[in-house]
C-alpha cells in the first residue's frame, strides 16, 4: 500500500516527483522520500523524512535536489517502524543504486543473512533494502535491467519497484509482481507510478505492466521485457480520467467531494448501461451466453466496503436471478476448501482492483474452473486483467481512504448485473424488470434530495460526536448498510462501532444499550419496518441514544427519538443506495468534529496490496 513515482526527461525531477507523491498520499503516508541522479557526478542523491509528505516538502525547500531522473516513494510501513532510516529510497553499499518498493518480500530474512555474510552493510529494518543489495551483487558489467531482473527472480512475495543507478544515469527501470505499476509515456519524458493520479497531469497514455514484467525507460524510449530479458510488445491505452477528478474542487476533503459526486456517478452509470429498450449493456466480458445461462451458483468475494456491497448483492441476485449466492471476505475465501467448479461464477468486487486477498481468491477460483466477473473502478488494474469479464463502475479516482462513491457505484453495478443475468436467463417478466429499472432511475434525484439537507445531518452528527461507541442496526437489505455505516465511522473517527442485524439484538447486543451509546437504526419503509420499530422501542426503553434513518412522512419513529434523518420514499429493494448517504455523512462530520484526518486516517491506506 505504498506509492511509487518515477521520472526521466528534461524537466527538474524533484517537482514532478513531489507533485506525484502528493496525489498518491492516500496509498500510505507514514514516511516519504526521493532520490535524484546528481548532474554533477551521477550519484543518486536522497532526501527522506518520517511523517506526511509535507515533511519531505519542507526538507526539500532547504535541501533541494537538482537533476532530471529520479524516483520517489510514500510509505505504509510493513517491516520496520516509520522512521527516517526505514523510509525509501534505499541505497546499495556504494550509494550508487537507489530503489523504491511497494509490496512485501516474504523471504527477505534468508536473503539478508546471505548478503550480510557476503559483506553487505544494511542501514534499515526493511524487507525492501534486500532488493537493492541483491541488484548491487549482480550489477557487474551487465545492464541495470538485467541485474534488477536477476534480483527479482530470487524474491518471494509481492513487489513493484523503481530503480536508478549512477552507472547508467539516463535509465529508469521499473518492474512488478503482485503490486501495481504503470508506465506513463510523455513527450521526451516518461513516468512510472503506482496509480494513475500521480501522472495524469503529464500524460494519459499509459502502459499497465503485468505480472513479472519490467520496463526500461529513457527520456525518449521504452522497452518492456520479461524477467528473462525477452522483449514484450505492449499497447498503450488512453486513460480518460482528467486530473481535475483527482482534485478536491472546492470541497474541504476528498471524502466530502466523493460523497457529493454519487448522484452523478450513478446517473452516468445507468445511462451507460441501460439501452433504450431497457436491455442491459454488458459487453466487457467473454463468457459464452450459454455459460452464463447455465451457471448453478455464484460466489461473491471482496473485502471491507466492497464486501458490504457484495452482501447487498446477495439479496439482490437471489431475489432476481433465483441462483444460490455464497459470499465471503476474500481473506477467508482464499484459504477455504472451496466448493467452486466450472458451474460457479465468481463475482469479485474491488474499487482498486489491486487488493491482494481478492486477487488471490480469484486465482484460486480460476484454478478450479470457475469463471470470474469483476466489478472494479480502476481501468486496467490487476483484477480486471485476471477476470473473464469486467463491469467497470466508472466512479473516477476515489482518493478518500474511506470508500463512499465506489460503494454506491458497486451497488449500482450489482443491480445492473442482476438485471442483465435475469434478462439472459429469462426468469423475470420483462414488465417487472422495466418497473425496477424505472425505480432505479429515480435514485440519483433522491440522493440529491438527501445531499441538500447534509447540513442537518452534520448537526445530528455533532450532537453525538462525544459518545464513546456506536451500534448500527439494520435488517434484510439494510443489514449490510449497518455494517457499512459502522465501518465508515470506525475507520475515520476511531470510535468503536459495530454493525448488527437488528433481529440479533436479543441474542446479546441489547446488553450494551445504555445512555452512553448511540444506536443508529436504519428503518426505511419496508416489509420489516414494524420489526425495526420494535427494536427501536426496546432501545428507547433502555435509554439508548437513538439516531433513526427513516422514510419521509414516518411520524411513528418520531415518537421514539427526535434524532431522525429522513430519506425520500423508495422501493425497499433500492433503499441501500439511499440510506448509506446519511451513514457516510454521519461518519464524516463526527470524525471532523473529533479532529481526525478524514482523508488519511491513521494506520490505513487506500488499497491493501499486501496480505
Ligand atoms: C473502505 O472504506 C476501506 N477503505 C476498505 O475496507 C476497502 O473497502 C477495502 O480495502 C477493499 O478495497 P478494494 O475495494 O479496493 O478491494
Amino acid at each position: 500500500m505504498c506509492g511509487i513515482v518515477g521520472y526521466i526527461g528534461k524537466r527538474p525531477a524533484q517537482e514532478v516527483l513531489l507533485t506525484g507523491l502528493k496525489r498518491l498520499e492516500y496509498r500510505g503516508y507514514d514516511s516519504s522520500g526521493i532520490a535524484v541522479i546528481s548532474p554533477k557526478n551521477n550519484f543518486p542523491l536522497v532526501r527522506k523524512a518520517p511523517g506526511k509528505i509535507k515533511a519531505l516538502e519542507n526538507l526539500l525547500k532547504s535541501h533541494p535536489l537538482f537533476g532530471v531522473v529520479g524516483i520517489a516513494h510514500t510509505r505504509w510501513a510493513t517491516h520496520g517502524a516509520p522512521t527516517q532510516s526505514n523510509a525509501h529510497p534505499h541505497l546499495d553499499c556504494e550509494n550508487s543504486i537507489a530503489l523504491v518498493h511497494n509490496g512485501i518480500i516474504e523471504n527477505y530474512e534468508t536473503l539478508k543473512d546471505q548478503l550480510i555474510k557476503e559483506g553487505h552493510l544494511f542501514r534499515s529494518q526493511t524487507d525492501t533494502e534486500v532488493i537493492v543489495h541483491l541488484i548491487e551483487k549482480f550489477y557487474k558489467n551487465i545492464p541495470l535491467e538485467e541485474a534488477v531482473c536477476k534480483a527479482l527472480k530470487l524474491l518471494r512475495g509481492s513487489f513493484a519497484v523503481a530503480v536508478i543507478a549512477r552507472a547508467e544515469p539516463g535509465k529508469l527501470v521499473g518492474a512488478r509482481r503482485g503490486s501495481p505499476l504503470i508506465v506513463g509515456l510523455g513527450k521526451e519524458e516518461n513516468f512510472l507510478a503506482s496509480d494513475a493520479p500521480a501522472i495524469l497531469e503529464h500524460t494519459k497514455e499509459i502502459i499497465f505492466l503485468e505480472e513479472n514484467e519490467a520496463v526500461v525507460l529513457s527520456n525518449d524510449a521504452y522497452r518492456v521485457i520479461d524477467f528473462d530479458g525477452q522483449q514484450i510488445t505492449k499497447k498503450p491505452v488512453f486513460l480518460n480520467w482528467d486530473i481535475e477528478q483527482a482534485k478536491k474542487q472546492g470541497y474541504k476533503h476528498f471524502m466530502l467531494k466523493e460523497i457529493n459526486e454519487q448522484p452523478k456517478i450513478i446517473g452516468d452509470l445507468l445511462k451507460l448501461r441501460i439501452a433504450k429498450d431497457n436491455s442491459i449493456l454488458f459487453k466487457e466480458q467473454n463468457i459464452p451466453l450459454e455459460k452464463l445461462q447455465s451457471i448453478k451458483n455464484i460466489f461473491i468475494v471482496a473485502c471491507g466496503t466492497a464486501y458490504h456491497a457484495g452482501l447487498v448483492g446477495k439479496y439482490i441476485l437471489e431475489s432476481l436471478c433465483k441462483i444460490p449466492i455464497s459470499i465471503d471476505v476474500s481473506s477467508e475465501f482464499r484459504y477455504r476448501d472451496l466448493l467452486v467448479d466450472a458451474d460457479t461464477l465468481v463475482l469479485a468486487i474491488s474499487q482498486s482492483g489491486e487488493t491482494a486477498d481478492t486477487l488471490a481468491g480469484v486465482r484460486e477460483a480460476k484454478k478450479r474452473g470457475a469463471k470470474v466477473i469483476s466489478i472494479c473502478n480502476v481501468l486496467g488494474s490487476s483484477l480486471t486483467r485476471e477476470s473473464d469479464g469486467v463491469m467497470y463502475t466508472h466512479a473516477g479516482p476515489e482518493i478518500g481512504v474511506a470508500s463512499t462513491k465506489a460503494y454506491t457505484a458497486q451497488l449500482t453495478a450489482i443491480y445492473l448485473f442482476a438485471f442483465y443475468l435475469a434478462q439472459i436467463r429469462k426468469i423475470v417478466a420483462e414488465s417487472k424488470i422495466n418497473k425496477l429499472i424505472a425505480e432505479l432511475q429515480t435514485i440519483p434525484q433522491k440522493q440529491i434530495q438527501i445531499l441538500r439537507v447534509q447540513d442537518n445531518i452534520g448537526r445530528v452528527a455533532r450532537r453525538h460526536s462525544h459518545l464513546g461507541s456506536f451500534l448500527y442496526l439494520g435488517r434484510n437489505l439494510n443489514y449490510p448498510s449497518a455494517l457499512e455505516g459502522a465501518l465508515k465511522l470506525k475507520e475515520i473517527s476511531y470510535i468503536p462501532a459495530e454493525g448488527y442485524a437488528a433481529g440479533e439484538m436479543k441474542h446479546g447486543p441489547i446488553a450494551l444499550i445504555d445512555e452512553y451509546r448511540a444506536v443508529v437504526c436504519i428503518a426505511p419503509a419496508s416489509k420489516i419496518y414494524e420489526k425495526m420499530i420494535s427494536n427501536i422501542q426496546e432501545i428507547h426503553s433502555r435509554k439508548g441514544k437513538i439516531i433513526a434513518i427513516a422514510s419521509e412522512g414516518d411520524a411513528q419513529v418520531k415518537k421514539l427519538t427526535r434524532e431522525v434523518i429522513y430519506i425520500p420514499l423508495c422501493a425497499e429493494f433500492f433503499s441501500p443506495l439511499l440510506v448509506v448517504l446519511p451513514l457516510q455523512l454521519l461518519a464524516y462530520h463526527i470524525a471532523l468534529k473529533r479532529g481526525c484526518d478524514v482523508d488519511q486516517p491513521r494506520n490505513l491506506a487506500k488499497s491493501v496490496t499486501v496480505e
